[in-house]
């Protein structure tokens, strides 16, 4: 048997089994809000001696209590009591021991339900700073990247079938754009992290003359939360934060289904730095894509959490209800893997260089030109419909002589559509035909250069 907790043991006669304690200790998840639980407890201890609920001299105590608990779980002295359930109750224990009576008076009006989403979303808050600057550094990557190819051909891929040529910086602004999404879909969650829950109570208000306002905006929150019940019991900013992990995941895994075939053999179009590679313990000619590989199956985690957090809602009648408690391992996990696969595609990014011979070679490979081909003939009054007919019957005729449209002769051509000129081979030509995708968001290289221009200005602020 444990002992009787001390924050509710009047109730009770009987303490807690060791297993019922076991099972419901969060202590080994929950610790890395120690810092956040302080700050707050020390702007929630300021309003209630400016409530007059407690006086100057507990005040003080309590600040200095708890400034030194900080340092201690900072130099990994503080001892956790997994006992202790949470990491709320491990540091109220712990002043207590400090300071004594004052540590008792901390607590009034205030419930460990209010208490936790204000640690959560202080922690978030955070978070996705530290998340939305790792974006920005991938961004600049990938554009310093996309600056020295904006120019250079490669074949865009459709079903990943060569499809029709693009320019290699314009295909890595795709991913710019991508993570540019995922930058300002972090910055919504910002707007309900921004509301502090502290000063609600358990569920139905604080009886005490706690400045919700003046909290706020000690505690750096913009808004507070308008309804207590709801304050409590809400969880949709842990699943906003879990969504954007996972579509940013969901990103980084597409990024790396790339690099993985790019640097196979048979694609060949990229070197990966060597650092971010491994060998095979028998097959001594392997560099394998490991990083990339990890980060496509570490992605996962996030979804799976995802999932969690959205399943963990849907049964929960208002308010609080304990079920709460298991959104901070999939949700802490998913923050994690997110850092830290940024980290690594940034550094895949600026190590790796690109095989542009190859890239122009795989064009040759196939009819990269017979969208173009068809364009030709709509300029030549045929319409669009019936150009596409016949330029289909033309790379059958070639497939059918195991030739491409470009080896066809001009008189050969002019059997097909009498309008056909010898400028056709120029048009057709993807060093050509890359010029003329001009329209705003388009493959040119003056569309890409400028382009790139744009997405310099988004990520220099
Ligand atoms: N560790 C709990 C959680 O993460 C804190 C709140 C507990 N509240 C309660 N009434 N048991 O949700």
């Amino acid at each position: 048997m444990t002992k009787k907790n001390t924050s509710w043991g009047g109730r009770f006669t009987q303490s807690v089994s060791a297993l019922a304690s076991k099972f419901s200790s969060s202590i080994d998840v929950d610790s890395v809000l120690a810092e956040k639980d302080i700050i707050g407890s020390i702007a929630y201890a300021e309003s209630l001696q400016e409530a007059g609920v407690i006086n100057k001299s507990d005040l003080i105590k309590i600040k200095r209590g708890l400034n030194q608990i900080k340092k201690e779980i900072e130099t990994g002295k503080f001892k956790w009591n997994p006992s202790l359930e949470d990491v709320h109750m491990n540091i109220e224990s712990a002043l207590e021991k400090k300071i004594g009576d004052s540590a008792k008076k901390l607590h009034t009006g205030r419930s460990r339900n209010d208490q936790v989403v204000t640690d959560l979303k202080l922690f978030l808050k955070d978070e996705t700073k530290a998340i939305k600057k790792k974006i920005k550094d991938l961004q600049k990557n990938i554009l310093n990247k996309a600056q020295k190819h904006y120019a250079d051909l490669m074949p865009g891929f459709t079903h990943l079938q060569i499809a029709q040529p693009v320019t290699l910086g314009h295909h890595l602004l795709a991913y710019f754009e991508m993570l540019q999404r995922d930058s300002i879909r972090f910055e919504n969650n910002e707007k309900t992290l921004n509301q502090m829950p502290l000063g609600v109570g358990a569920l139905a208000g604080n009886r005490f003359a706690i400045d919700r306002p003046k909290l706020a905006k000690k505690l750096g929150f913009t808004d507070i939360t308008r309804n207590s019940i709801d304050t409590v019991s809400d969880r949709d900013f842990v699943t906003d934060v879990s969504y954007s992990c996972s579509m940013l995941a969901v990103h980084l895994s597409r990024m790396s289904e790339e690099i993985i075939l790019w640097s196979s053999s048979q694609f060949d179009y990229v070197q990966l730095p060597e650092e971010l590679c491994t060998g095979s313990s028998i097959m001594p000619q392997k560099k394998n894509p490991d990083m990339a590989e990890l980060i496509r199956g570490g992605s996962s985690q996030t979804l799976g959490s995802l999932v969690t957090t959205l399943s963990l809602m849907k049964n929960q009648s208002l308010s609080y209800n304990r079920d709460n408690q298991e959104d901070k391992e999939p949700l802490f996990k998913s923050i994690n893997f997110i850092k830290d696969a940024l980290e690594i595609m940034s550094e895949m990014i600026k190590g790796m260089s690109f095989n542009i011979k190859k890239m122009l070679h795989d064009l040759d490979l196939s009819e990269v030109g017979a969208t173009d081909f068809a364009e030709y003939l709509v300029l030549k009054g045929v319409p669009f419909r019936e150009a596409h007919e016949i330029t289909g019957k033309i790379v059958k005729e070639a497939e059918r002589k195991n030739l491409f449209i470009r080896e066809f002769n001009l008189s050969e051509l002019k059997k097909i559509h009498p309008k056909i000129e010898k400028d056709i081979y120029k048009f057709i030509d993807p060093k050509k035909a890359i010029h003329a995708k001009n329209s705003l968001g388009g493959t040119s290289p003056k569309k890409v250069k400028a382009a790139i221009i744009a997405a310099k200005k988004t990520v220099s602020s």
